[in-house]
């Protein structure tokens, strides 16, 4: 698997949990890395390898963080080719527990700040004619698993149309986009949502395989969808 030559990529929430098993696999298949982190630090894995990792101040909730990340890294390489938009959270109350802060905190962080990162990356996205965008979903994305999964899955089945939108605005100037739907992966996440033990969880380093394996595909492999799940349910 390659990627392309000088390939660069953005990773938002690469501090620790998917997004930092992403960018470190993305990093050893040759891309140069941008980290959007809350609170920035180089991590370990990427000591030796300070030319071709970018570390960025990156809240979510904070509108106009996004353009000056996109901006910082268009000034330190020159080009963006992929997006992760990796970062997330999940407050597991039902439909009916929730507040509207619980939904308006799961949509703004799940939805609307990936929504603004690909808009503001989608200039650079496109000129490459190969962009890619992998927005974090879950198989939240496409039932609902539980009751106490329910205001979760609405922001998830929102991020699922988000890269079905993404994919179709870009479709003409080669930008492919993926929802990428987990079940439970073993991180700080799941640990507090499912009993099962971490080594029956699908684990995020097999995620980061399968999206470096996403993103290196070409055109002509699109991919919309990626569902990967470590039990057995009916249709996932
Ligand atoms: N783990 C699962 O079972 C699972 C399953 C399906 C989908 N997902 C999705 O996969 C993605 C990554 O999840 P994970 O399991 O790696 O979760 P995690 O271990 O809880 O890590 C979440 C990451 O998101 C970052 N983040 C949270 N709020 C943020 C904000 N406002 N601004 C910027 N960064 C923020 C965190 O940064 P801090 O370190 O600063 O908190 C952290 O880097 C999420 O979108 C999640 O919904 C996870």
């Amino acid at each position: 698997m390659t990627c392309p030559e000088g390939a660069v990529a953005l990773i938002s929430g690469a501090s620790r949990g998917i997004g930092d098993h992403v960018a470190a696999e993305l990093l050893r298949q040759g891309w140069s890395v941008s980290l959007g982190m809350r609170q920035p630090m180089l991590p370990a894995w990427a000591e030796d390898h300070e030319d071709r990792v970018h570390v960025m101040a990156y809240d979510a909730g904070d509108v106009g963080a996004e353009q000056r990340w996109v901006d910082a890294a268009l000034a330190r390489f020159g080009r963006i080719d992929a997006l992760v938009a990796n970062a997330g959270i999940m407050i597991p109350k039902t439909v009916i527990e929730a507040d509207d802060d619980d939904i308006d905190a799961m949509m703004s962080v799940n939805v609307k700040a990936p929504r603004r990162l690909a808009k503001s990356a989608w200039q650079a996205l496109c000129a490459t004619g190969r962009g890619r965008v992998v927005i974090l979903a879950s198989l939240s994305g496409k039932r609902v698993k539980s009751a106490g999964a329910g205001s979760y899955s609405l922001s998830k089945f929102a991020a699922v149309a988000l890269a079905h939108g993404i994919r179709q605005a870009g479709f003409d100037m080669g930008v492919r986009a993926t929802a990428v739907c987990p079940g439970f992966v073993a991180t700080d996440m799941a640990a507090v949502l499912t009993e099962r033990p971490a080594d029956l969880l699908t684990q995020p380093d097999d995620l980061a395989r399968i999206i470096a394996m996403l993103l290196s595909l070409p055109n002509e492999a699109s991919v919309a969808e990626f569902a990967v799940n470590c039990q057995l349910e009916e249709f996932f």
